[in-house]
């Protein structure tokens, strides 16, 4: 009997150790920091050397975002665009497929304004973005009458939908916030290779940007 309470005693007190070796570990890896709120987020972003701090960046944003949240955002268009493939082009163009393609060449069939064709390049997470955000702004004089979508998150949510509706351009990856939040949380050696990772990442984008860049001028 005896032994038997000392044993059963000797695994409660096993468990106990362990459990707390867990607190004491987790603790260590999480804390609670009640100084974190939706206005200090306890990380910042920050857009480039210069250390400025920009607003969350639509890669950011395409990376936390789902089609089918864009799905739904799109319901704002349908009273003047189709999507499906050939679809017939209303008060503006059918857009199937429209992500990649020229500005202003997603249907043949459509008369576009000169506002709009003469902005040239193509449709790629940036243009789409301007363009949504507001026409007005991306091509003054157009004939979409569409105030925009301000909001960031319903904006990528809605490129992510465009984009599988016959596009399929690559969304582009977002490595700079995860070595920004791996530095606030004085993980020093992770954070180094995630910024190692990161300024990789913007050196080879930096790369095909200018490449792409000297494509157009050759254009
Ligand atoms: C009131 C009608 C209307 C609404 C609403 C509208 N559009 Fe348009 N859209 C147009 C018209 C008209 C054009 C052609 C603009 C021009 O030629 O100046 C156009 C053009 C476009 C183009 C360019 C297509 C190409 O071939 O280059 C895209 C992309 C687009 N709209 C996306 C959207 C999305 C996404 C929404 C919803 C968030 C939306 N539009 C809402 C009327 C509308």
């Amino acid at each position: 009997m005896d032994d038997r309470f000392n044993t059963i005693a000797g695994w409660v007190l096993f468990a106990g150790i362990i459990a707390l070796g867990f607190s004491v570990l987790s603790g260590k890896y999480f804390h609670a920091d009640s100084a974190v709120s939706p206005e200090n987020p306890g990380y910042i972003i920050k857009g480039d050397d210069t250390g400025t701090d920009v607003e969350v960046s639509i890669e950011e944003m395409l990376n936390k975002m789902t089609a089918e949240q864009g799905e739904k955002v799109f319901a704002k268009c349908t009273a003047c665009h189709t999507i499906n493939a050939g679809g017939a082009d209303g008060i503006g163009p059918n857009l199937h497929g429209v992500m990649g393609k020229p500005v202003a060449g997603g249907s043949s069939g459509f008369a576009y304004s000169s506002a709009l064709s003469g902005v040239g390049g193509n449709w790629d997470w940036d243009t789409m973005s301007a363009w949504i955000k507001s026409p007005r702004a991306f091509a003054n004089g157009n004939k979409m009458s569409f105030a925009g979508i301000g909001n960031i998150e319903d904006r990528a949510a809605l490129l992510l939908y465009l984009n599988e509706q016959g596009s399929n351009l690559p969304v582009p990856e977002f490595v700079a916030a995860v070595a920004e939040e791996a530095a606030a949380e004085g993980e020093e050696v992770a954070a180094e290779e995630a910024a190692a990772e990161g300024e990789e990442a913007a050196e080879a984008e930096a790369t095909e940007d200018a490449a792409a860049e000297e494509n157009e001028g050759g254009a």
